[in-house]
């Protein structure tokens, strides 16, 4: 199990980008943040916002704003308190690489399903 484990973030590592964000980490880091901002990024209630697929510059000042006090949100100001920096670079990378409709699966089907843009010709037959 360790060995797949191992195996796993040896893929990751060689296949992420340079920066030092580790997805993985971030992805553990960010089983807390589910109940309001869903498993797959996708806020579970209209006020809990969408993570999946935002950019990651922006998650990230997001989080350092909620701990530095910047901006406020009850629940928010609990949660990145046991953050640390790196933990909130993972974190934001892991959101940032979730497809932004939260399912992966559908996402190809939509753009095969997008429907070709025929607009009827614009009926201008302006009386003389
Ligand atoms: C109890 C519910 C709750 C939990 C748990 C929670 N959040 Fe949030 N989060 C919110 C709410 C509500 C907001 C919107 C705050 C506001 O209105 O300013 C928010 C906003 C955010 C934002 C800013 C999004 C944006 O578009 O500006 C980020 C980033 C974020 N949360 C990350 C996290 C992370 C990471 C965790 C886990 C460590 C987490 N949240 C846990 C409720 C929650």
């Amino acid at each position: 199990m360790k060995i797949v484990a191992l195996l796993m973030s040896g893929c990751l590592a060689l296949t992420g980008n340079a920066h030092a964000a580790d997805i993985a980490a971030g992805k553990a880091k960010a089983a807390v943040c589910a109940a309001c901002h869903g498993d797959n990024g996708i806020g579970t209630a209209p006020l809990y916002p969408n993570l999946a697929g935002q950019k990651a510059p922006y998650l990230l000042k997001q989080l350092k704003a909620f701990k530095a006090g910047e901006r406020t949100d009850q629940s928010m100001t609990l949660f990145v308190t046991p953050l640390s920096e790196a933990d909130m670079e993972n974190i934001a990378a892991y959101f940032a690489g979730l497809p932004p409709d939260g399912q992966p699966a559908a996402k190809e089907k939509a753009t095969e399903e997008k429907p070709a843009e025929e607009k009827p010709a614009a009926d201008k037959s302006a009386p003389e």
